[in-house]
């Protein structure tokens, strides 16, 4: 089944809210939060027959900062993020993309390596709970 992405609007908000309790049961954006994320800033999905990932960004004309990418559970391992994040870099061709996120997540590490970001720096006790965060880049091919 082929994957397409299109983006996520205001319609789409109880359905962004189950696949976040889905995707991050420990920390999970509230419904307020992800309606203020989609007045301000973008968000996509890719779907085949159905749902299978999204990810929040935030663009500037200089550069798009991703907020938060998901696969659902179903999903895993299927190559689903690896395709939003082509999809988003052909969608922004001339923009760098920076990302943060928690050390020990080695399988967004894993990731986000295997689409070209680069590790910028890493900032200890960036988190609540004292973990280390990692701040990565990609440049425009
Ligand atoms: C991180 C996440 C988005 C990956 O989504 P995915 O669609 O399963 O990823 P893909 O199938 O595109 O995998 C791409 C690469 O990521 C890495 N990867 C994916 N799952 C992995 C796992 N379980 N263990 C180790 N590496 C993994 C691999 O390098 C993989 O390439 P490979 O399959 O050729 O080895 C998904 O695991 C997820 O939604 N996690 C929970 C939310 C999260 O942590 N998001 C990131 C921080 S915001």
């Amino acid at each position: 089944m082929s994957l397409e992405m299109r983006p996520i609007s205001e319609k789409d908000l109880s359905d962004l809210e189950t696949w976040e309790m889905l995707c991050f049961p420990e920390d999970a954006w509230t419904k307020k939060m992800l309606l203020n994320h989609l007045e301000f800033h973008a968000a996509y999905l890719a779907f085949g027959e159905r749902a299978q990932g999204y990810a929040l960004i935030c663009e500037t004309p200089w550069e798009v900062e991703i907020f938060r990418i998901a696969t659902l559970p179903n999903y895993h391992r299927l190559g689903v993020a690896t395709f939003l994040l082509h999809s988003l870099f052909q969608e922004f061709p001339s923009k760098d993309f920076f990302l943060e996120l928690r050390e020990n997540n080695k399988t967004a590490l894993n990731l986000y390596q295997k689409v070209g970001f680069g590790i910028l720096e890493t900032r200890k006790n960036y988190y609540p709970n004292g973990e280390t965060a990692i701040l990565m880049k990609r440049k425009p091919n």
